[in-house]
């Protein structure tokens, strides 16, 4: 596979031009996100070291994470797709999704993932989770106008918010 769709968005496989676009997503995460996933002060992940991801990343769980691209303009938005799951108690691929500011409240992240959604179904996968941190509203919003529902299972964390399992059925 290398590219699909909606009607504004084209979800496609990543390219090593996408590492400046990928290092800004993670420039412009929340200061609550833990650390080891946002930039450090030196700089790090560094482009190069963004490439190197690109290059080795092997779209797992299927169809793995994709990149969000507007039709017509071309423009890079974001990323969205599964992951493994982060969560012991189920063995459900993960939704994920990650906009770059200037393009969100577009309905870009709930167009890309319902996509994503039909793609998982069609793969055969029964159920998706998702994690989501407690304050992210955005997130909670968009995952809920997909379906999802919370488990009420969650793993508190006081530093960077309680991390919340939602689930859907395919
Ligand atoms: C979460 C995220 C992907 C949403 O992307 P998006 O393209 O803006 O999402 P959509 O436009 O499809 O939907 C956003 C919804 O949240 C709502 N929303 C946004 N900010 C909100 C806020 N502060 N309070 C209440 N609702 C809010 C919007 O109004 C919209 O809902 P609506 O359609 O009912 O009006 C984006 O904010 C992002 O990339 N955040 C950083 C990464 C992240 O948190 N990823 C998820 C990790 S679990």
């Amino acid at each position: 596979m290398t590219a699909s769709g909606t009607e504004r968005l084209l979800l496609r496989t990543w390219q090593s031009g996408d590492a400046a676009f990928h290092r800004q997503l993670w420039a412009e995460r929340d200061p609550r996100v833990p650390a080891h996933r946002r930039l450090t002060h030196d700089g790090h992940p560094s482009l190069t070291e963004m490439e190197d991801w690109i290059r080795s990343y092997e779209h797992e769980p299927a169809p793995g994470l994709l990149v969000v691209q507007r039709r017509g303009s071309g423009t890079v938005l974001g990323y969205c797709g599964l992951i493994e799951n982060s969560v012991s108690s189920t063995e459900d691929p993960e939704l994920a999704f990650d906009f770059l500011r200037a393009f969100w409240n577009h309905g870009y992240a709930t167009e890309a993932a319902s996509e994503v959604i039909n793609r998982s179904r069609a793969l055969g996968y029964r159920h998706l989770s998702s994690t989501v941190r407690a304050w992210n509203t955005a997130s909670l919003r968009v995952l809920a106008k997909l379906g999802f529902v919370d488990t009420g299972e969650q793993e508190n964390d006081d530093v960077h918010g309680d991390l919340l399992l939602l689930r859907k059925t395919l």
